[in-house]
C-alpha cells in the first residue's frame, strides 16, 4: 500500500539526521536510509548486482554486503537501515572474500562466452569478476542448458548468461507496468521467463527495452539486422537508404569519443555514406508531417463528433502498451502513422516513383532511439502489397557498434 500525502510529510516530520562510522569515518545518515545510500552519499562504492536506484530493495544477489561491525554478521546494504550508532566496515577482508565467493557462484554455471559476447567490454559480471581477481573457476556448477529466445522482433533472450539479479522483472512490473517476465521455479532451477516459458512474443511485452538497458550481462540484447544491412549494401541492385530520428546524432557523440551532448549530424552523415547507404533522410521531416497529419485529424474528430481525446500514436510501445492493457482506448489512438513508418512509406511510394526505382528495390533502414520501433517495422499494418515500409530498425547504441566495424 502507498503512503498518502498526509502520511508522506508526517514522515518528513519525523526524519531524523544522525551519524553512522563507515570505515572509522562519521558519516551523516537519515531516517529511512539504506546503508548503501549512506555509503554511496559518502563517495564511498561497494558493488553491487540487483540493486536498482528508486525500486524497492530484492535482496537478491547479496554482493552489496559489508560488515556490520557491533553484531559481526555481514548485511545486504541495499536492503538495510542505516541505524544510529553503526559501525560498518565495507571492505573487510570477510567481506571482499564474500563478495569474491558470490561471483565465483554466479560464473560457476555461467558459459565461458566473452570472447563472443555481444556485452563482452560491457559487462557488470566480467567488470565484478576482473575487479575481485576472479583468475580460476574453483566452484564447477551444472550449466544452464536453456534455448536462446529469438520469437520477439525488438528482444534477444540468452538465459544461460542470466544471473537472476530480477532487475530485468522488477523494471518490466514497477517501471513499465507490463510485468510479462518473473522468476518460474525454484532453487538451482530458477530462470527468468514469460508465463508458461513461452517465447516472449507469445507476452503482452511492449518491446519497451527497459530490461535491456538493466540487465547487468548479455541474457538481453537488441534484436540486431547487422548482416541483412551488410548484405543488402554488398547487393548491387539495391537502393541503400537511411533515415535517422533528430535524438541520435546527439546521443552518439559520447559513445564515439567525443563531447557529450554534441550534434554530430555531418559526421553522422559522412559516417552513413562511406558504410555504403545511398541516400539518408532525416526523419525529423516524418515527424512534422505526422504533427501535420495529427492536427487535421483533430479537427476532422472535433468538427465531426469523432472519439475524443485524440491520444497520439507516434510510439510503438505506447500503442502496444493500449492495445494489451487498454483495449478500450483503441479508438483513441491516432490513425496516423509514427514518424518512422510515415517517411518508410514515402520512400517506398513517392521516392521511389521520383527516382524511377521499384519498391522492392529499395532497401530502408532506420535508427531509432527505441527497441519498440524494431516491433513496428515488422507489423503487418506497416506493409504495402506485402513489402516492408521499414526493412531493419537499429538503436543508437547499435549503430555505434555498427560504425566501428568500418
Ligand atoms: S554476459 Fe558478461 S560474463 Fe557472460 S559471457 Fe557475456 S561478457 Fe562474459
Ligand atoms: S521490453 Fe519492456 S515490456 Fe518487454 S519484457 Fe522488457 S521491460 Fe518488459
Ligand atoms: S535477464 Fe538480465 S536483468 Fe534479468 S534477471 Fe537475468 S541477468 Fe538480471
Ligand atoms: S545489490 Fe544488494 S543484495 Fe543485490
Amino acid at each position: 500500500m502507498y503512503a498518502n500525502s498526509t502520511q508522506l510529510s508526517f514522515l518528513n516530520i519525523i526524519k531524523m539526521d544522525f551519524t553512522i562510522n563507515i570505515n572509522n569515518k562519521n558519516c551523516k545518515a537519515q531516517t529511512g536510509d539504506t546503508i548503501l545510500e549512506v555509503i554511496n552519499r559518502n563517495g564511498l562504492k561497494v558493488p553491487t548486482l540487483c540493486h536498482l536506484k528508486d525500486t524497492m530493495p530484492t535482496g537478491a544477489c547479496r554482493m552489496c554486503v559489508v560488515e556490520d561491525v557491533n553484531s559481526g554478521k555481514l548485511i545486504t546494504s541495499c536492503s538495510f537501515p542505516a541505524n544510529p550508532g553503526m559501525r560498518i566496515n565495507t571492505h573487510s577482508q570477510r567481506v571482499v572474500e564474500s563478495r569474491k565467493t558470490i561471483i565465483e557462484l554466479l560464473l560457476s554455471n555461467h558459459p565461458d562466452d566473452c570472447l563472443y559476447c555481444v556485452r563482452n567490454k560491457n559487462c557488470e559480471l566480467q567488470d565484478l569478476s576482473e575487479e575481485h581477481h576472479v583468475r580460476e573457476r574453483r566452484i564447477s556448477g551444472r550449466k544452464n542448458r536453456e534455448k536462446l529466445d529469438l520469437s520477439s522482433a525488438s528482444i534477444v533472450r540468452d538465459p544461460e548468461k542470466c544471473i537472476l539479479c530480477g532487475r530485468c522483472v522488477t523494471t518490466c512490473e514497477d517501471v513499465m507496468g507490463v510485468a510479462c517476465i518473473d522468476f518460474i521455479n525454484r532453487g538451482n532451477k530458477a530462470i527468468i521467463g514469460t508465463s508458461f516459458n513461452e517465447g516472449l512474443n507469445t507476452s503482452s511485452c511492449i518491446n519497451c527495452g527497459q530490461c535491456i538497458m538493466v540487465c547487468p550481462t548479455g541474457a538481453l540484447t537488441e534484436k540486431n539486422h547487422f548482416a541483412e544491412i551488410q548484405q543488402a549494401i554488398e547487393d548491387p541492385t539495391k537502393r541503400v537508404v537511411v533515415q535517422y530520428a533528430p535524438s541520435i546524432s546527439v546521443s552518439m557523440a559520447e559513445e564515439l569519443g567525443m563531447e557529450a551532448g554534441k550534434d554530430i549530424n555531418g559526421i553522422l552523415n559522412a559516417a552513413l555514406r562511406k558504410v555504403g547507404f545511398d541516400n539518408i533522410f532525416d526523419s525529423s521531416f516524418s515527424a512534422d508531417l505526422t504533427i501535420m497529419e495529427e492536427s487535421a485529424e483533430l479537427v476532422s474528430r472535433i468538427q465531426n463528433g469523432g472519439r475524443l481525446p485524440l491520444i497520439t500514436s507516434c510510439c510503438p510501445g505506447w500503442v502496444k502498451y493500449a492495445e494489451e492493457f487498454y483495449p478500450e482506448l483503441i479508438s483513441n489512438l491516432s490513425s496516423c502513422k509514427s514518424p518512422q513508418q510515415m517517411l518508410g512509406a514515402i520512400i517506398k511510394s513517392y521516392y521511389a516513383e521520383k527516382e524511377g526505382l521499384n519498391p522492392e528495390d529499395i532497401y530502408s533502414v532506420s535508427i531509432m532511439p527505441c527497441t519498440a520501433k524494431k516491433f513496428e517495422a515488422q507489423r503487418e499494418e506497416m506493409t504495402q502489397a506485402g513489402i516492408s515500409d521499414v526493412d531493419a530498425v537499429l538503436t543508437t547504441r547499435e549503430l555505434t557498434k555498427f560504425l566501428k566495424l568500418y
